[in-house]
């Protein structure tokens, strides 16, 4: 039995918030004491449990007795907010990271995965046991530091999943081969935890691993059943790899949302244990639809409450207020962990960043915010709730260029972001936050006497001079109604705007040509998104050039140029060309008689929009 206060637990999330030394720091502290307040209970980021299986050198462990007094804390901070914790055990086995010196690579394979990472030692029986202790040991001391509930990590590609799958799992020993056998260790291991502690214990388990020679849902039905058997509490059901599917561990929006969900479902259906729900909950919505289809009892929330804290205070009507929604676009969260930065979020500029929290401003001012994109919304909003008063200009729609973002493949959630920012405008423009739905002109400004001018004009596209260019586009095939069939078209620039243009192309049967000056494609790109993007174009047969430059347009004939060896090629037949080198920043002005004019988002510095969100919040917070 679980024994939770509601039915929300904060999912195990790798923070990156830590030193070499895995201690807890207050940072730590703060992020879940900020979250932890109306849940159920919080599992903080997988606790290595020897300082050779660690997945990031900023993750916190739970290796040795030195770690109890920080671990301690942690448990503290999180009970007084009325929250269990839980403490997520995991052994990476051959996907700790290669990078950490002193890690070592364990595994039911002697393979290293596909996607890169090391090759890791075919496991024996001593190493079996060596594992079993391990875990032994780690539980004991996270009884002793006061955590509630352990989970056991069974899925997502680690150790004991490496053991379980049959596209990993090459042994011919016991341990090996039939269902049965592959299920043998991690099994030893289960009943090993189960008689080692008193307190519940949940199962991780990948419901599916999403490759088409891996194991699939009703072999995962068939191990949910020994897991209750064994006698663990609970059923966490996720799914993918962190070899073979990323973007399924992740729940990134190019996959499906709710797939997790049906194999909860599944599961659910054949155990008497609680299972709990998990992957994109990020929505009043969800929670419902999912209890609705599934009779859910319990749900787990990653990325949801990194984008909003509150999302269960607000669910429960204890926080007043819209949620911020989580846009699955792994952008600041899993990006900022593996550029070593550590977790940050687009959507919240108040994660890992130091910038101050919302106060009443001490003097209310009127400003005018000038353009309704991103930077210029989160301006008006953060203005509007410190208690100044906010004209919002908009000459278009509300938005702005990131109206295009949603429009690729599989990225409408992104929309989510704009449809926050609209509602909460609209709550708040019948006092605070008046829209105005035309161009800001100087002498307007000048009239209405304004403190301050926020300039938030965004960017717009910067076209180099090729000679013979005439007609082009730039985003217009995104939009379904524009989008040519089966035509040659030329993608000039292989940034993230001409990848997302070139992968809406190939979906139109469209011959697609990409010029990338620079030597490589999907610069800025988050990381999931550019290996699937490219792997998509390569699947459709599109053509990449990289360190090569687009020279002449003559009529159908593109010429470009290897910038190395100024060796020149010409292509044929081209029916469309698509300019897309780069944006430069659009101020229509600079100044407007002696008023303060401030510059954000891609007006100061053309960038994504996690800079543009954040940078506004950041002006409007200090005025
Ligand atoms: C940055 C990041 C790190 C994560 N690290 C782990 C991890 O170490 N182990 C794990 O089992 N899941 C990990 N997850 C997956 C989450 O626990 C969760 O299953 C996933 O994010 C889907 O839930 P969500 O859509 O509510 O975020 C991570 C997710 C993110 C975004
Ligand atoms: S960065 Fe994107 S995916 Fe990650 S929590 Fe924020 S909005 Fe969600």
């Amino acid at each position: 039995m679980l024994n939770l206060r509601n039915e929300f637990i904060f999912a195990p999330v790798k923070l990156g918030y830590s030193d070499k030394t895995g201690e807890i720091k207050q940072k730590h502290i703060d992020f879940y004491k900020e979250r932890s307040l109306y849940l159920g209970a919080v599992t903080p980021e997988p606790l290595f449990m020897d300082t050779g299986l660690r997945e990031l050198p900023t993750q916190i462990g739970i290796n040795h007795d030195s770690k109890l007094d920080g671990l301690q804390e942690l448990t503290d901070t999180i009970h007084k907010n009325g929250a269990k914790v839980i403490a997520h055990l995991n052994h990476p086995g051959r996907m700790a990271n290669p990078k950490i010196p002193g890690n070592y690579f364990w595994s039911s394979t002697s393979k290293a995965c596909e996607n890169g990472g090391a090759s890791p030692e075919k496991m024996d029986r001593r190493m079996m046991d060596k594992v079993i202790q391990l875990f032994v040991d780690s539980a004991k001391r996270a009884v002793r530091a006061n955590f509630d509930i352990i989970e056991l990590q069974l899925g997502h590609g680690y150790l004991l999943a490496q053991f379980i799958s049959p596209v990993v799992n090459d042994r011919d020993d016991e341990y090996g081969g039939g269902f049965e056998n592959r299920l043998k260790f991690p099994l030893q291991v289960v009943k090993a935890l189960r008689q080692a502690v008193e307190i519940p214990v949940i199962a991780r388990i990948s419901g599916d691993e999403m490759t088409p020679n891996g194991f699939h849902i009703d072999e995962m039905i068939q191990f949910s059943k020994l897991l209750e058997e064994a006698g663990l509490d609970a059923i966490h059901v996720t799914a993918g790899s962190a070899c073979s599917t990323p973007p399924w561990f992740f729940q990134h929006m190019f996959v499906p949302k709710g797939k997790t969900w049906e194999f909860a479902g599944k599961i659910k259906e054949n155990i008497n244990i609680p299972v709990i729900f998990v992957g994109r909950i990020n929505s009043k919505k969800d929670v419902i639809n999912i209890k609705e289809k599934y009779g859910a009892e319990y749900f787990a929330l990653g990325r949801a409450l990194v984008a909003d804290p509150d999302f269960v205070g607000k669910y429960l009507n204890k926080v007043s207020g819209l949620i911020r929604p989580c846009l699955a676009c792994a952008e600041g969260c899993l990006g900022g962990v593996k550029q070593g930065k550590g977790l940050g979020c687009v959507v919240n500029p108040l994660v890992n960043t130091d910038y101050p929290q919302v106060k009443p401003a001490k003097q209310t001012k009127l400003f005018a915010v000038i353009g309704g994109g991103l930077a210029g919304m989160q301006a008006a909003i953060t203005l509007k709730d410190r208690g100044h008063d906010v004209d919002l200009y908009e000459k278009s729609k509300l938005g702005g260029q990131f109206n295009l973002a949603w429009l690729p493949p599989n990225k409408s959630s992104l929309k989510e972001i704009v449809d926050y920012y609209i509602s909460e405008l609209k709550i708040h423009e019948a006092h605070q936050v008046n829209f105005i739905n035309k161009e800001a002109n100087i002498e307007d400004l000048k009239i209405a006497k304004y403190d301050g001018i926020i300039l938030a004009t965004g960017a717009i596209p910067a076209v180099p001079p090729i000679k013979g260019l005439k007609e082009f586009y730039w985003t217009e095939f995104l939009e379904d109604n524009q989008l040519p069939k089966n035509e040659r078209v030329l993608v000039i620039g292989g940034g993230l705007i001409g990848l997302e243009v070139a992968s809406k192309l190939v979906d139109g049967n469209n011959k697609v040509i990409i010029v990338e000056m620079l030597d490589e494609i999907a610069r800025g790109m988050e990381m999931l998104e550019k290996v699937m993007t490219v792997k998509k174009l390569k699947e459709k047969k599109a053509e990449i050039f990289v360190n090569h430059k687009v020279i002449e347009v003559s009529g159908t004939r593109v010429y470009i140029e290897n910038g190395d060896t100024i060796k020149e090629i010409h292509i044929e037949d081209i029916d469309k060309i698509v300019v897309a080198t780069g944006m430069k920043s659009y101020l229509p002005f600079k100044s407007v008689d002696e008023i303060p004019v401030y510059i954000v988002g891609d007006a100061k510095k053309v960038g994504k929009a996690q800079q543009a969100i954040h940078d506004a919040y950041e002006l409007a917070v200090s005025l």
